[in-house]
């Protein structure tokens, strides 16, 4: 019995990690849309894009409008449910999002701020997600 669950409990952190990749390969696994990915997973990649997208404008000390913040955050829905259903998921999402808003109402530090927002991408992935840190850690505009 023992064995068994511990085997159980191995094979559901197989689970979990198989999504953290490094951000570039497709998981498996998942909520099911089309391609398989979780609407979180979607969600990540749109942010990262998008944030990739205004990152030239924001080097050059612009600050595009109709920034978006992505307050969808809160209620995608993880490969993994109990994910972003978590504490932590949650504290660490309304800590990104409070960052985005203070990035898109920016007056003058926009370089800054934008740097600022990126860092809590990074922390909540140092916690629940470290693969994707990488490529996240691009997003970095210079000062
Ligand atoms: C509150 C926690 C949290 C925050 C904040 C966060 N992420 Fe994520 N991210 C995750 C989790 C969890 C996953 C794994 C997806 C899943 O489980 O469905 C993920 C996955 C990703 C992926 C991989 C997607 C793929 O193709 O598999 C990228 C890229 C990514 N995030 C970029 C970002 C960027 C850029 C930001 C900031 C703008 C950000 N993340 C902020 C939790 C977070």
């Amino acid at each position: 019995m023992k064995i068994l669950r511990t085997v159980s409990c191995l094979i559901g952190l197989l689970f979990i990690l198989s999504n953290c990749n490094d951000g570039q390969s497709k998981p498996k696994m998942g909520i099911l849309h089309p391609n398989n990915d979780s609407e979180l997973t979607l969600l990540m990649r749109d942010m990262y894009d998008y944030y990739e997208g205004i990152k030239e404008n924001v080097e050059q000390g612009n600050l595009p409008e109709n920034i978006r913040e992505f307050a969808e955050i809160h209620n995608a829905v993880s490969t993994e449910p109990s994910k972003a259903e978590s504490p932590l998921y949650k504290a660490m999402s309304q800590v990104y999002l409070e960052s985005a808003k203070r990035f898109s109402s920016s007056t003058g530090n926009t370089k800054e701020l934008f740097n600022n927002m990126v860092d809590n991408c990074m922390n909540c992935h140092q916690q629940m997600c470290p693969g994707p840190m990488v490529k996240i850690k691009k997003l970095y505009v210079k000062k």
